[in-house]
């Protein structure tokens, strides 16, 4: 399903898949394509942040070569990060025009962002932002995007461009979130597979002064998109305001995944964005750390989001 602007085109494609294909490695029957998949996956895994960096000259105009090294690291570990010669140029259509070049044209224009989709992520001194983490400084918890999301808006690529980073502090941490599941199946088949259930996770609805501003929204962690067969994960950390299923084994899964990302594994990686790099992903794990501004120049980040996959 694709949403442009507010208007929902297509709307019976993106509902998710109650049972992955037979021939899916995400189909918990079938431990040939999935170990087949996995060894594919964990042998082009990239061992540290460094590995996902592609130095661009300018992302608003990719070269042949460029273009392809985002594309191939996504297509790998879902993500990479790029390093421009943009520095603290704010110019919005870096994060836009990059964005298209990769095949991200469908953006999701939610409640904050500015008009064209492209949100500018900086400390809030007041209004309707103040109360929303994103705008803070605090740290903000282990999340994908959009986790509150319909499924008809459901967020498959994100896009972070860095303007100006923070006096310190600011790093984001980032799981490819295919390892998430790789971990989480290793461990026992059933948490995938109660991370599968249609009833998983409840976002309670969010009601504003005019009423309900947006819909309880119930589903699974975990889904594979019936479009291309791709996993998606739908998740937060957060303990307030969400409501996850009361069976032992959701419960089970959902604390091991906590420990997964509490820990210090090879597989989080770590950046802190300078002025002019960037994150292109499929909507993979991440978090950020508090930061600290200097008295002048507040931190500030492009986000877009995209209902496309790279
Ligand atoms: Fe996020």
């Amino acid at each position: 399903m694709v949403v442009r602007g507010h208007s929902v085109v297509n709307a019976s494609a993106t509902s998710p898949a109650a049972h992955p294909a037979p021939g899916s490695p995400f189909n918990l029957e079938n431990d040939t394509a999935y170990l087949e998949w996995r060894e594919q996956k964990l042998s082009a895994c990239p061992a540290c942040a460094d590995d996902l960096v592609v130095e661009v000259r300018d992302p608003r105009c990719l070269t042949g070569a460029e273009h392809d090294a985002i594309l191939q690291r996504c297509r790998s570990a879902n993500m990479a990060l790029y390093r421009s010669g943009c520095g603290a140029d704010p110019d919005k259509e870096i994060p836009k025009r990059l964005a298209l070049q990769l095949g991200l044209t469908h953006i999701d224009r939610n409640l904050l962002a500015d008009d064209d989709g492209i949100t500018a992520l900086s400390l809030a001194a007041g209004g309707e932002r103040r109360d929303y983490i994103p705008y803070s400084n605090r740290p903000l918890n282990w999340h994908t995007d959009g986790y509150y999301n319909m499924p008809e808006r459901r967020i498959r690529a994100m896009l972070l461009h860095c303007v100006r980073p923070a006096l310190s502090g600011g790093v984001n941490a980032l799981l490819d979130h295919e390892i998430a599941y790789i971990l989480l199946r290793d461990a026992d088949a059933r948490y995938v597979r109660a991370l599968m259930e249609a009833d998983a996770m409840t976002i309670p609805e969010r009601v504003d002064e005019n009423g309900v501003a947006r819909p309880a929204q119930t589903g699974p962690v975990y889904s594979v998109d019936p479009t291309n067969g791709s996993l998606h994960m739908r998740y937060t950390a957060r303990t307030r305001s969400i409501l996850w299923k009361q069976h032992p084994v959701t419960l089970a899964a959902r604390e091991f995944l906590e420990r997964l990302l509490a820990s210090d594994m090879p597989q989080i990686l770590r950046v802190r964005l300078e002025a002019g790099m960037g994150i292109v992903c499929n909507n993979v794990l991440h978090n950020r750390s508090g930061f600290a501004d200097s008295s002048g120049d507040a931190r500030l980040l492009y986000r877009a989001r995209y209902y496309d996959r790279m």
